[in-house]
């Protein structure tokens, strides 16, 4: 045999030993994950400690690495593949997408353009018309998987504004000289979309909040009157983003009126649908989507409901010329030979260089099929239910919202008497409770055995539980009303 030059590479066979010791660590890491901690309540310094070293200069033995890493790493994680995970938005993933994960960046398929990786590009292709299917959007729709929900909302409302003022040029002149662009978004909306607007230039001053009801949901309404209002003072309504799922509630806005609001005035319909959209797939929830299919761009989030690890969300569109139009360069080093006809990604999305994020998608797709993806989406909504009936049975605990999904907003009273005869005992109330719950919260991280996230709502802190874990059941939601009573106690 050939001697080969030196590369990073070492014998197969210490690979494959690095593999196996991987994989030793990932099982022993799930057979404990249903009774770990949540949230390892390390101190920042300490944790910022383990890895306070020098730039290593010689190397070190992957073996040794990796029983290091087992230390600090995998035996302090936020315990986001557990059951009892009730923070923010987190799904846990599926083990078939660790499979993927590792496949995919084992072959190192850069999905730019097509002779990069044919089969991934396909896969990716795939994928989009899967979720769209899965959705009941449009049969044939453009699309590109993005990092998550932040940049799916970036990613739609750059095709809008792009699409939007096409004809005055914005790609080349920018936005230099023209009335200022309105976006119309309810106040319970995603800071990413504020953000998206602010990083395209139309400033957030250009964002109206509109008003909501007091289920959460836009109110279409007040949406007209400012949209009126601001085309009469000479501004120029551009575009309406609807929520498919809020973050704080899931509360699922009336897509078709805002479709009917949108197409009377002329305006772009985008959708974040990055936390609820999945659940448009569930035949008891379709009456709640209506509308969904007549939005021109969605936001959608695989690491949420779709059970993905991170990252890997999507923006569809209705077809893949609005990203054509929106994001194709020519450059002489991609556009060469005679391979136009072919299908390439960095034609129809800003990033160049971009992993095989379809791949695990994919694989769960294949894997477990709609139907099975289907039944957990609706478990999580069953045990959502479940919990907020926990809660308006327990005296010890006050329901503040339970909206149409999987997110149930309360508070824990513990043995605040709640009869009042003035203003001024509930205004006492109030900031009693809000004091006592956002304490609790503190109290829950550092305790660990839970890890659970709070919000606001109509100026009340609340205790915000969503559940979206495939892993997670009805003795985790029990577990978690019991943990928080006894650490409630100890306040
Ligand atoms: C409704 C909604 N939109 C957007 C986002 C942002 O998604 P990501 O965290 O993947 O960027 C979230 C995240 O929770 C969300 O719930």
């Amino acid at each position: 045999m050939n001697e080969r030059e030196p590369s990073l590479d070492r014998p197969l066979d210490e690979f494959q030993r690095d593999l196996v010791q991987c994989v030793e660590l990932i099982i022993e890491r799930y057979r404990t994950m249903h009774d770990a901690n949540t949230h390892p309540g390390v101190d920042e310094a300490v944790v910022k400690s383990w890895f306070d070293e020098a730039l290593p200069d010689a190397g070190m033995p992957v073996s040794e690495l990796l029983a290091d890493v087992d230390k600090t790493v995998i035996a302090h994680p936020t315990m986001n593949i557990g059951a009892r995970m009730f923070a923010y938005v987190m799904s846990g993933g599926t083990q078939v997408s660790v499979l993927a994960e590792l496949l995919a960046s084992a072959l190192d398929q850069n999905v730019a353009k097509w002779h990069l990786a044919p089969s991934m590009t396909e896969i990716e292709r795939r994928v989009i018309a899967w979720t769209a299917e899965f959705l009941g959007f449009n049969s044939d729709p453009g699309g590109a998987l993005v990092s998550g929900g932040s940049a799916a909302n970036l990613t739609g409302l750059t095709v809008a504004r792009n699409l939007f003022a096409e004809r005055a040029g914005v790609r080349e002149q920018g936005l230099f000289g023209m009335a200022p662009l309105v976006t119309y978004a309810s106040t319970q909306t995603h800071a990413s979309v504020e953000k998206s607007v602010e990083l395209l230039g139309l400033g957030s001053a250009n964002l109206r909040k509109v008003p909501t009801h007091d289920d959460f949901t836009i109110d279409v309404a007040a949406l007209r009157q400012r949209i009126t209002a601001d085309r009469d003072g000479g501004l120029t309504p551009f575009c309406i983003v609807a929520n498919a799922g809020t973050v704080n509630t899931g509360a699922i806005d009336p897509m078709d009126q805002l479709a009917d609001v949108a197409q009377e005035f002329g305006l772009w319909l985008h959708v974040d649908a990055a936390y609820g959209g999945f659940a448009a797939a569930l035949e008891s929830k379709r009456m709640c989507y209506a509308g969904l299919e007549r939005a021109d761009s969605i936001a959608l989030d695989y690491h949420k409901w779709l059970y993905q690890p991170f990252e890997v969300g999507c923006t569809l569109v209705r077809n893949w010329q609005a990203l054509e139009r929106t994001f194709n360069k020519s450059a002489e080093y991609l556009d060469y030979g005679a391979h136009e006809a072919r299908f390439d990604f960095s034609k129809h999305h800003f990033a160049l260089s971009r992993n095989a994020k379809a791949f695990k998608v994919w694989m769960t797709f294949k894997t477990y099929g709609a139907q099975q993806l289907r039944a957990m989406i609706a478990k999580d909504i069953d045990n959502a239910a479940y919990l907020a009936d926990c809660v308006e049975q327990a005296e010890d605990f006050e329901l503040v919202e339970h909206g149409p999904l999987a997110i149930i907003c309360f508070r824990y009273r513990g043995e605040i008497d709640s009869i009042h005869v003035d203003i001024a005992d509930i205004e006492h109330e109030r900031a009693q409770l809000n004091t006592l719950n956002a304490r609790l919260l503190d109290a829950l991280e550092l305790d660990g055995r839970i890890f659970i996230t709070g919000t606001l709502l109509r100026g009340k802190h609340v205790i915000r539980a969503c559940i979206i874990n495939h892993r997670t059941g009805r003795a985790d939601v029990d577990f978690l009303l019991a943990t928080i009573r006894s650490v409630a106690r100890t306040l």
